[in-house]
């Protein structure tokens, strides 16, 4: 576990002032680059859920970068993945809700056939910083009257504070600033 974190670690890099003044941007791309860091990755993801949470019935990834493990980790558990997007990229009825980011002001929005009542579903995304991004997903799978196990993210900026806004939805990451 600590040789695949550390070989996941090396991979993230950071550039200052993006992608605006006073942001310190956490760069996930060479992961994906990476085939050995992708896969630790979803190995260690995998192997949370599984004794974790081995009840869940769907992960829901969020637009953009949850798109990039969600998919490869629902696989990997035998399970359904469903995207939350950003605003008006999604047919049919959806339910959606604002949020602020570190830079900007978003809106994520979900099918309303995607969910249902009384699944268990667990929320992934590259990461967590203020919190806001994670709190609207939330916020859409209560709306779908779904059980909401927790979050998974590959990195937490913990010096942000982001899992106080999910009160009681725990939170796991794999690598912490
Ligand atoms: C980034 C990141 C998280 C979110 C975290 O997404 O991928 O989803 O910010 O910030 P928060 O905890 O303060 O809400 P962003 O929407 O910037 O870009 P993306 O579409 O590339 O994922
Ligand atoms: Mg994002």
């Amino acid at each position: 576990m600590a040789e695949k974190l550390d070989l996941i670690s090396k991979c993230v890099r950071t550039f200052q002032d993006f992608p605006t003044k006073g942001i310190l941007f956490y760069d996930i791309c060479p992961i994906l680059k990476d085939p050995k860091a992708l896969a630790a990755v979803t190995d260690l993801f995998e192997e949370h859920v599984r004794h974790t949470y081995p009840q869940v019935d769907l992960i829901v990834g969020l637009d953009a970068r949850g798109f990039l493990f969600g998919p490869l980790l629902a696989q990997r558990l035998g399970v359904g993945f469903v995207p939350i997007r950003k605003k008006g990229k999604l047919p049919g009825l959806t339910s959606s809700v604002a949020y602020g980011l570190e830079y900007g002001k978003a809106e994520a929005e979900m099918q309303e056939d995607a969910v249902s009542a009384g699944q268990k579903v667990l929320i992934i995304d590259d990461l967590l910083a203020t919190g806001g991004t994670l709190h609207a997903a939330c916020e859409l799978i209560k709306h779908q009257k779904a059980e909401l196990l927790g979050c998974l993210v590959v990195i937490e900026l913990k010096f942000l504070n982001g899992s106080e806004k999910l009160q009681s939805t725990p939170v796991f990451s794999l690598i912490q600033y």
